[in-house]
């Protein structure tokens, strides 16, 4: 098979890719490991930035998105018993989008299904060849069988467990990498959202989020121990728990009720760089994963493939490189900035096993700082709602 761009992996990165793609006469065929019901199954990110939705636009795949996302014009942080809330629309000029990436993904697989692009599910062993040269080519195996795409070039959108990155050689490839000492126990429920906004919760016992996907549907998180199971958290040890870290008003407005999903996250700063080897891009996970604080996991894949898409539509349509050639550097300076916000909300808002008094004082002054100036609520603003492209 021959086609102009392989993707590897049909997670939100390849699809939109793929869809933008084809909007400009360019041809994908994405190569995804799993079932699509298993894509499909995996609940992750829920909040958009303006950038994402306008990138579906542009798709032609926001049709759902534009009806049923819900607009917030802005966010809760509590602290305790203090709260400051962030008006997005009045600090930053725009609002943003609450919408599950399940949904995204949803979207853009009937997209796919109705142009006709092509997925091919359940392979294995995929390697990507000759990736230096200008004949790259992708082998892989399906129902047993060995198959190969000739292409122009490869998308490495395989997330962080993928193959794409992993094919860059250790002496080109430069990774960095926090690892932080809690994860994320999440639930979903099908009980109405605690609170029309989200709520960010700094307490004594840890970090809690109040979100939601719609008026039927919430999303909670509690930051939880590393070496916790999530079999051992009972759903009302969760509710318990999520009371207590969350202000005492909305604690007694909470409807809880069965969690009909249940995951824990490990958090983890990390990049590799560069995001361009030879015929190969690295785009979102597989390039780059924020602690989920700031919400810009896909928000910042977002990013990647915009620019991904303008550099490959120069280079077939006006024969300019110039896009492609400045990839690596274009995407990993926005990518830094978002890693360093999503950093920041990490610090400010959770309890650190090993922290000195020192960094408590540090927490403290850092909280009055953002309750006392405007500038500072201007700046998490700014970062939440998405810097420019
Ligand atoms: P992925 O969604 O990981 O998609 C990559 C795809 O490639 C997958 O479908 C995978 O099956 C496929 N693949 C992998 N290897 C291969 C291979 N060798 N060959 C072919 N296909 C392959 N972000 C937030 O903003 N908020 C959240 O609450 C949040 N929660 C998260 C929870 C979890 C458990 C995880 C893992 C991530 C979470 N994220 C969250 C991050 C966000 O979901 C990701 O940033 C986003 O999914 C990135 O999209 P992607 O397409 O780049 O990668
Ligand atoms: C959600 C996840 C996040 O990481 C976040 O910052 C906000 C919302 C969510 O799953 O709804």
């Amino acid at each position: 098979m021959r086609t102009q761009v392989a993707i590897i992996g049909g997670g939100p990165s390849g699809l939109l890719l793929s869809q933008l793609l084809m909007k400009e006469g360019i041809e994908a065929v994405v190569l995804e490991r799993q079932t699509r019901e298993h894509v499909l199954g995996r609940i992750r990110a829920g909040v958009l930035e303006m950038g994402f939705v306008d990138l579906m636009r542009e798709a032609g795949v926001a049709e759902r998105l534009d009806r049923e996302g819900f607009i917030h014009d802005g966010t809760v942080l509590s602290f305790d018993n203090e709260q400051v809330r962030i008006d997005f629309t009045e600090l930053a000029g725009r609002p943003v989008t609450v919408y599950g990436q399940t949904e995204v993904t949803r979207d853009l697989y009937d997209a796919r299904d109705k142009t006709g692009g092509t997925t091919i599910f359940e392979v294995e062993n995929v390697v990507l060849h000759d990736v230096e040269t200008d004949k790259p080519y992708v082998t892989y195996r399906k129902n047993g069988q060995e198959a190969r795409i000739d292409c122009d070039f490869i998308a490495g959108c395989d997330g962080f467990h993928g193959v794409s990155r992993k094919t860059i050689p250790d002496t080109v490839r430069r990774d960095f990498e926090k690892v932080y000492p809690f994860g994320w126990l999440g639930i979903l429920s099908e009980t109405p959202p605690v609170h029309h906004e989200l709520i960010y919760a700094s307490s004594e016992r840890g970090f809690a989020l109040c979100s939601m996907r719609n008026a039927h549907l919430s999303r909670y998180y509690v930051q939880c121990d590393l070496s916790d199971k999530v079999e051992a958290w009972s759903d009302q040890a969760f509710w318990d728990e999520l009371r207590r870290r969350i202000p005492a008003e909305t604690a007694e407005a909470l409807v809880t009720g069965p969690s009909i999903e249940k995951s824990i996250a490990p958090l983890r700063s990390f990049v590799s760089e560069p995001m361009r080897w030879g015929r190969l891009f690295l785009c979102g996970d597989a390039a780059h994963i924020v602690p989920p604080t700031g919400a810009k996991g896909l928000n910042s894949a977002a990013s990647d493939v915009f620019y991904l898409h303008r550099g490959l539509t120069s280079y077939y349509q006006e024969r300019d490189s110039a896009g492609i050639d400045g990839y690596s550097q274009k995407a990993l300076a926005r990518v830094w900035k978002t890693q360093r916000f999503s950093w920041w909300m990490t610090n400010l808002l959770h309890r650190f096993p090993d922290r000195s008094d020192f960094d408590i004082r540090m927490q403290q002054a850092e909280i009055a700082h953002l309750q006392d100036v405007r500038a500072a609520q201007e700046t998490l603003a700014k970062n939440y709602v998405g810097l420019p492209y």
